[in-house]
């Protein structure tokens, strides 16, 4: 039986990025803190608080720490935590995404240079909490074709767009051409990362050229729920599986080819594990 992994299985770059930090940190044996989960993958957050990882979900409890490290994860943070990070006398490990820093480094220049910040995306996002903490002035979060149309900057002439990193294209589109008619002077960048369509790509093209397709996440996960949608969609026979435990690997072997791919907050070993049991 051919049994193909997709290459964008399982945490994109800068989460994979992220959780490496993590382990690797934990390995020098001072405390480690994560600023925020460093995933939402109860499997791992778990591990790592095991293994004494400390999670600090507030400003008020970052400033009660006085000893250790502090890891950013990959949605990044605004300038005044790194700032108290700093104050606190803690280490910093900066494991925010390069996409991400990109989009701080963007904002800053801009809004220095008089640009109002248009920020498209999800205002409780923390992502975007970190973005808007890097504007030097005003700011305003769109979300969707409601706020676009109502978009209304007195006193303002130029304007900056940009777009939370997982924020969909199509979307992004329509709300850039909504305000593109109110007459600002606008520069568009477009920030969003393409990790998440590129997997569904993947994905859809395996489900093609397979027999069977493995499906691994977390049941309530919806971008792996979305992979499976797709995979189902160009091969019937798509299990969704969240461990190697859900798999039959008998009814597999009537199989000449399989593909697996999986959701972005599944980890590496359980990935491993499937593709292990399935070319045995
Ligand atoms: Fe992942 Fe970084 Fe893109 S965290 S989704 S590679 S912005």
């Amino acid at each position: 039986m051919k049994v193909v992994l997709a290459k964008t299985a399982g945490f994109c770059f800068g989460v994979k990025r992220a959780v490496d930090v993590v382990y690797e940190e934990i390995k020098k044996g001072t405390k480690v803190y994560t600023y925020g989960p460093i995933i939402h993958n109860d499997e791992v957050v778990a591990d790592l608080t095991s293994k004494g990882v400390g999670l600090i979900n507030t400003i008020e409890e970052l400033k009660s720490i006085t000893e250790g490290t502090i890891i950013i994860r990959s949605h990044g943070v605004s300038k005044e935590i790194y700032d108290i990070i700093e104050k606190q006398g803690l280490k910093t490990v900066d494991a925010t995404c390069p996409f991400v820093i990109k989009i701080h480094k963007i904002v800053k220049e801009q809004s220095e240079l008089g640009r109002h910040i248009i920020i498209i995306g999800n205002n409780n996002h923390p992502e975007v909490e970190g973005i808007i903490g890097w504007c030097s002035n005003n700011y305003t979060v769109i979300e969707n074709a409601e706020q676009a149309e109502n978009l209304n900057l007195t006193g303002v002439d130029k304007i900056c767009i940009v777009s939370q990193t997982t924020f969909n294209y199509k979307n992004f589109q329509d709300l850039v051409e909504i305000i593109s008619k109110k007459g600002y002077d606008i520069i568009v960048l477009n920030t969003i990362c393409n990790a998440t369509e590129e997997r569904q790509t993947e994905a859809r093209q395996l489900a093609k050229e397979s027999d069977a397709m493995i499906i691994i996440g977390g049941l309530h996960s919806s971008n792996t729920r979305k992979l499976y949608e797709i995979s189902k969609l160009e091969c019937e026979n798509t299990y969704y599986i969240q461990t190697l435990r859900d798999l039959d690997l008998e009814e597999l072997k009537s199989f000449r080819s399989v593909g697996i791919t999986a959701g972005a907050s599944t980890p590496n070993n359980i990935i491993k594990e499937v593709h292990t049991a399935c070319q045995k």
